[in-house]
């Protein structure tokens, strides 16, 4: 059954989804790597694909931006489509020191600025993790391929340009990187009893002022699609 924001029924998303935030990155992710995809959904131009790798069944369908987007689209193929684990694809803010441009954070926690752990009614402050099947998979496949990766936390937060600029006390913490979806996506993971992992790529390093190319952007976002990938091939 169709739901509000993805037109496809059960059985046309793969039991693990790539999720970038990009729609034309879905698009070229199934282009590029997968056998015989199949388009499974174009609603509001958020493509989704489902094909094979190497033989092994996946999906890959785009997030849009912001953790109410990703919280749909998450909540939607966990919910009514079967799915089982969601990586996330996308870039982040290097925040701490150790973080250069380009290089790779696996999200094993998620810090976040935003509410979106309200609607649980929790006595407490929630703290959203990978799951560590997947974090564990994606390291060992990271490894595999001589790729390093930091492990640790990510900052999703609901602003890209912040008023307050608090990214100095999150420094303080050795938050690795910011980004915008990947609370959301483990708290909704969570809930469904099912599997997240984020994994980003380092664009830019708001704090030193540097910035990658859009070419340098398109290198590591290959290189991550690959460890996402080989990830899969590792579930
Ligand atoms: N802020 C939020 N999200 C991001 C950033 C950033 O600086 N870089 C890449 N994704």
């Amino acid at each position: 059954m169709a739901t509000p924001h993805l037109q496809g029924s059960m059985g046309d998303y793969a039991p693990v989804v790539l999720m970038p935030g990009d729609p034309l990155r879905a698009k070229f992710i199934a282009e590029t790597y997968l056998e015989s995809p199949r388009l499974v959904n174009e609603v509001r131009g958020m493509l989704g694909y489902t094909g094979t790798y190497q033989g092994i069944p996946v999906s890959v369908q785009g997030s849009g931006m912001g953790m109410p987007s990703i919280g749909i689209y998450s909540y939607e193929l966990y919910h009514f489509f079967g799915v089982q684990s969601i990586l996330r694809i996308g870039t982040a803010g290097g925040i701490d020191e150790r973080v250069k441009l380009r290089d790779v954070i696996l999200g094993m926690g998620a810090c976040t600025n935003s509410d979106f752990a309200r609607q649980y009614r929790l006595p407490g402050t929630y703290a959203p993790t990978a799951s560590f099947r997947l974090l564990k998979a994606a390291a060992e496949a990271a490894s595999a391929q001589g790729l390093p990766v930091h492990v640790g936390n990510l900052l999703s937060s609901d602003t890209f340009y912040d008023d307050a600029d608090s990214l100095a006390e999150w420094k303080r913490m050795h938050v690795l990187g910011i980004e915008m979806e990947a609370a959301a996506l483990y708290m909704n993971a969570a809930r469904a009893g099912k599997e997240a992992l984020c994994i980003c790529t380092v664009s830019d390093c708001p704090l030193r002022q540097e910035y990658t190319s859009s070419d340098e952007r398109q290198t590591g976002f290959t290189a991550m699609m690959e460890l996402a990938l080989e990830t899969v091939k590792r579930l």
